[in-house]
């Protein structure tokens, strides 16, 4: 039996926060240390980056960024496959040989397609495609081109992304059944119980909300932030509800079981919302401050970085190219003689 294969990518647009590694990055490389069985493929989606942001001083910070992150929090890349989508020029030709096979109608159905169209109708703008680019319009291709590529059977996302995989399902199926059965069919795996972290105002951590708390500023800075996040205004001494509080929650996905526990009792205990800031400004730190160095260190050497991208980009092509090969031949584009 071949390896399982387990892949999945991280759009390079933004700077990674507390609620990406809570929610993708700290379980994905926990993963890699508990399936020493799965074969894993993590990469940086710049080319998906392209559709949301056409600020290339962005596109390329946040690449060095992302990257420097993930080794940072401990991702071997030894271990792993560690690669940028754009060092892989087999990706976009899949993307092509794809987009052959993909039915229009099925574009039209996507999400993020049909929110833009959605926004142009209720702004009453005549034209309903004012805005989208084809791709936005194909992002689904790409992305099913990055998981067939490396016949990935897993792949874990958000839940915002499982109808991309039921999409890569059905490309995959109708060019195995015009071509042969080139491709597995690869499934998602939505982490249910990973946490998804309230932001400064206590809406969901997202940059689109622009409430993040960034995982490697300064202590200074990182004490700050953590101040200002919102909490209501019951009073030091009044038993407080941990499971309603962003301050706990956000403690809760960086500490153990037992120091969590503990400070549910003092939730019930009343801790005042400043001592409670303070305690979850040192868990953080503590548990930050050996990656932020580490980050630090390879934030400053982007050539040391770029060598271990381009090593990634080398065992992922080893695959990739003679697949595709494959591919090529089986759609007729061969050697005439
Ligand atoms: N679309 C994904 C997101 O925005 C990122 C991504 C691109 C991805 N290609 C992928 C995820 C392939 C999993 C597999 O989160």
């Amino acid at each position: 039996m071949s390896k399982t294969r387990i892949l999945t990518g991280i759009t390079t647009t933004g700077t990674p926060h507390l609620g990406n590694f809570a929610g993708a990055i700290g379980p994905a490389i926990e993963a890699t240390r508990r399936n020493p069985e799965a074969e894993f493929f993590f990469f940086l989606a710049d080319y998906h980056a392209l559709i949301k942001c056409q600020e290339p001083e962005r596109v390329q910070r946040s690449r060095l960024e992302v990257a420097a992150t993930w080794l940072a929090l401990g991702l071997d890349p030894e271990r792993v496959c560690f690669y940028r989508q754009s060092d892989i020029p087999e990706i976009p030709e899949l993307t092509w040989l794809l987009t052959c096979v993909t039915a229009k109608g099925l574009m039209n159905r996507a999400h993020a397609y049909k929110a833009a169209v959605q926004e142009n109708l209720d702004s009453g703008d005549a034209d309903p495609d004012k805005g989208v680019t084809m791709g936005l319009f194909s992002y689904p291709i790409l992305m099913a081109a990055d998981i067939l590529m490396f016949n990935a059977r897993k792949v874990p996302v958000g839940k915002d992304q499982t109808q991309h995989l039921e999409m890569a399902r059905d490309i995959a199926q109708r060019f195995n059944h015009i071509y042969g059965e080139h491709f597995v069919l690869p499934e998602a795996v939505v982490e249910e119980d990973a946490a998804v972290l309230a932001g400064l105002d206590g809406r969901k951590m997202s940059k689109s909300y622009n409430n993040t708390i960034p995982l490697f500023v300064s202590a200074k800075e990182l004490r700050k932030l953590v101040m200002r996040i919102v909490t209501n205004s019951q009073l030091p001494g009044e038993p407080k509800d941990p499971d309603g509080s962003t301050l706990f929650q956000i403690y809760q996905a960086f500490a153990s079981a037992d120091e969590t526990a503990a400070i549910r009792v003092r939730y019930a205990e009343g801790i005042a919302w400043g001592e409670m800031k303070q305690v979850l400004f040192e868990k953080l730190d503590s548990v930050l401050a050996g990656p932020r160095e580490h980050y630090a260190a390879l934030i400053s050497d982007p050539a040391a970085l770029e060598r271990i991208l381009l090593a990634g980009a080398d065992k992922a092509r080893a695959i990739a190219s003679p697949f595709l090969a494959g591919l090529r031949a089986a759609t007729g584009l061969r050697k005439l003689g």
